[in-house]
């Protein structure tokens, strides 16, 4: 640490994202990627933004935030654009954390979380999630500040219903309630309905996972203007110009043909009930998913062995070494194709760790 550093970053921990490995072709299933590149109409959407980069991007981000408002049903005032959904969760901790008002989360839930609050010394407090990795409902009524919760939780892939978040939120008007719909378009209900509702709801949704564009880096929270409005301040201190022209550009291409990205959910949604059928076969436990991932765990292997033999054989998965996730991990649903590497591979490492 040079001497240069301010002392309020001295203990900082970084976040440490998914291996992105340059060295050779893996099939990846570490980061929650779509296996499905965005249509070329995008592509070329953004191909030609990308010649006018002599040009600053739209500040205000309208031609996304004008299609996401008629997506979802609200006005644009309810509608705020950032830098891939990391940045919302940025934006979200900056504005309404400090030591006075420390944030809650799961235990087992999304890294960031935590890192973000170390970051401008909110503090938090972490709700340990039952033995069956289900969100605490009663601990989340009972928390009195703000909290964040991820819907489909990650890396856990399970869903709380749309009526039970209400009674989370409806419960105390006076706590924001975040919640993190990184992983909604794959069978969970989102709460964005019930946002023209209530004042103390914030929803964060990413074009990272369902739409195919984790390289562009586009997120969006959905929430009350008054609140949105506090957000694009934040915003416009940090970095006016927060989403870049190709962003836009193919943001709003597959906006225009959402039904189709849509569809390509109901595919992994496809895949993942064929992969955690062959695993469950396998001797797995597989917890129900409304993700685009799996969590599993074997009573056979450890979570890091089973990670380190698949990675042996090509194959990249997320595993987490704290101790109550150590014995699974983590598999993003890609192609029938890609699944199927999965489960040959799987079974003969389990075949191996059996002789
Ligand atoms: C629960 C959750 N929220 C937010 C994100 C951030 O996604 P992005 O910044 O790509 O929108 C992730 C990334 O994997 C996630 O798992």
């Amino acid at each position: 640490m040079s001497r240069f550093l301010s002392a309020r970053h001295r203990d900082l921990v970084p976040y440490v994202p998914g291996e992105q490995p340059q060295d050779m072709q893996y099939i990846k299933l570490n980061t929650n990627e779509s296996p499905f590149p965005p249509a070329p109409e995008a592509v070329q959407a953004a191909a030609a933004d990308a010649a006018k980069c002599n040009l600053y991007s739209d500040p205000l981000c309208r031609s996304v935030r004008e299609r996401l408002a008629k997506r979802y049903g609200v006005d644009m005032e309810n509608v705020l654009l950032t830098n891939g959904s990391d940045e919302a969760l940025n934006f979200i901790t900056l504005a309404y954390g400090d030591a006075e008002h420390p944030f809650a989360f799961c235990d087992v839930t999304y890294g960031l979380y935590p890192v973000l609050c170390r970051l401008y010394h909110v503090p938090f407090i972490e709700l340990p999630l039952r033995a069956d990795f289900s969100v605490d409902v009663e601990a989340c009524l009972a928390a009195d500040c703000p909290l964040i919760l991820a819907n489909p939780n990650a890396p856990t892939s399970l869903a709380l219903p749309r009526d039970m978040l209400e009674i989370i939120v409806a419960s105390r008007p006076d706590r924001l309630v975040v919640v993190d719909e990184a992983y909604v378009d794959f069978g969970a209900e989102s709460c964005v309905p019930l946002v023209k509702k209530y004042e103390n709801l914030l929803v964060v949704q990413t074009f990272s996972k369902s739409r195919s564009l984790a390289g562009a880096r586009l997120g969006y929270i959905i929430g009350p203007a008054a609140l949105i409005a506090e957000l694009d301040g934040i915003r416009c201190s940090l970095n006016p110009y927060n989403v870049n022209r190709m962003s836009l550009a193919i943001g709003s291409a597959v906006l225009d043909a959402d039904e189709a990205y849509m569809q390509n959910c109901c595919v992994i949604m496809e895949n993942r009930a064929w992969t955690a059928d062959r695993l469950r076969e396998m001797g797995f436990n597989v917890l129900d998913s409304s993700a685009n991932f799996l969590f599993a765990g074997h009573p056979g292997l450890t979570g890091e062995a089973y990670y380190k033999s698949l990675k042996a054989r090509g194959i990249l998965v997320r595993y987490f070494s704290a101790p109550r996730t150590a014995p699974y991990v983590r598999i993003t649903i890609g192609t029938r194709e890609q699944m199927e590497a999965l489960i040959a591979a799987t079974g003969e490492i389990l075949k191996e760790a059996q002789a």
